[in-house]
């Protein structure tokens, strides 16, 4: 009837605007939007799980549904490092409480026991203090930030074994069934020294996936910062939420900087040869609001759903690329962007590249789409 219908989309209406949260196969990551407007956010515990937040908030607690009270989000960020905050087994939902003044700015990660790294540590990034992290001590770390970006930079060490990789997610999902892919992954150890990026996020692991105990990165969360460009250089471009999974989960982070949009040029030059390559995966929804790509005059407008974006240029001796995008505010779209740009002389390229943002179940993700599109209208 009608007033099924309605209370339906009353329903779906509350949920559009409580439950949207970034979820993943073991653990969801909650942030400003699911606070706005909104006293409670719900969050999965039932197998029981660790529980993490960078932010000083002492009015943001944790609680279960008989309402018994746990820690505040200042008790998680106050933790010495390497200490865990476990929360136990529950057949119902946990819930985060605001008793604080609304619309509060935080990030929290929940990850659920047994999860694939769940012994990963998880590392809480202030603009107060940079960070060195040294492969030696972690294979794999997941990183929080307080102002929304992740700032890598300053990579030392020999990477000549394994390249390191970074995702947008923490590292629990890194690997199926979410189908994560990485922000950045090095197509050519040549490059790392050089390469320097913001990734546009409250959450990122960095996995370095392999043996070896001199490697160091610097970590900053330092919201200005902006891509390295160059000759033996790897750029990336992470729109602001990006979150990079092919789960059909299109959420953003919501807890970021205030990045509005990239434009920026790359040039080198080299008389024995240079080679550019492009890796991008997006989903824009309008041609309006495009991300270009143009590599000396030849230019591409990427948009559309779950589009994959590669091309290679080869043996050109002069280059200039420009990147331009600018966000459309309200929208959901979404990128990362790599491009590197090699000397003929660096170390060729071996590594595969990553193609998993492909469309699966198109048909059930556009009704889905098509059934949130009509809700959103009429809410
Ligand atoms: C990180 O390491 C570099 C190189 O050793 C050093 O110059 C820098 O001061 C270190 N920064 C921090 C925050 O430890």
């Amino acid at each position: 009837s009608s007033v099924m219908l309605a209370l339906f989309l009353l329903l779906s209406c509350w949920a559009s605007i409580v439950e949207s949260r970034v979820s993943f196969a073991t653990s969801e990551v909650i942030d400003d939007v699911d606070l706005k407007g909104s006293n409670l956010a719900s969050f999965r515990c039932y197998a029981g799980c660790r529980v993490y937040s960078p932010t000083q908030n002492k009015d943001i607690i944790m609680k279960n549904n008989n309402g018994n009270e746990f820690g505040s989000l200042a008790d998680l960020a106050d933790l010495t490092p390497g200490k865990v905050y476990e929360l136990p087994e529950s057949a119902d939902l946990y819930w985060l409480s605001n008793k604080g003044a609304p619309d509060p700015s935080f990030v929290f990660y929940a990850v659920e026991k047994g999860a694939m790294n769940y012994d990963s540590k998880v590392l809480y990034l202030t603009q107060a203090k940079d960070w060195n992290i040294t492969h030696s001590t972690d294979t794999k770390l997941t990183i929080m930030s307080t102002t929304g970006a992740i700032y890598f930079s300053n990579f030392l060490g020999d990477y000549s074994n394994a390249v390191p990789t970074v995702y947008a997610v923490g590292a629990d999902s890194i690997s199926s069934p979410d189908r994560c892919i990485p922000v950045y992954k090095p197509i050519s150890a040549s490059t790392i020294p050089q390469t320097s990026f913001p990734v546009n996020s409250p959450i990122a692991t960095i996995n370095f996936n392999g043996v070896g105990s001199d490697q160091v990165v610097l970590l900053s969360a330092n919201p200005y910062k902006t891509t390295a460009t160059g000759k033996d250089v790897t750029a990336v471009y992470v729109s602001p939420g990006y979150v990079g999974c092919n789960n059909g989960d299109d959420s953003l982070y919501t807890h970021l900087p205030l990045t509005t949009g990239f434009g920026s040029s790359i040039t080198a030059t080299d008389s024995s040869g240079l080679k550019v390559v492009i890796d991008g995966h997006y989903s824009i929804a309008n041609e309006a609001d495009a991300l270009t790509v143009s590599v000396n005059g030849d230019g591409k407008k990427l948009y559309g759903k779950n589009g994959d974006y590669s091309k290679t240029y080869d043996d050109v001796t002069s280059v200039k690329v420009d990147v331009n995008w600018a966000k459309k505010e309200g929208s959901k779209d979404r990128f990362a962007l790599q491009i590197d740009v090699i000397s003929n002389g660096g170390v060729q390229a071996t590594t595969t590249k990553d193609n998993l943002m492909t469309t699966t179940s198109a048909s059930s993700l556009g009704m889905l789409a098509a059934i949130i599109m009509t809700t959103l209208a009429l809410c």
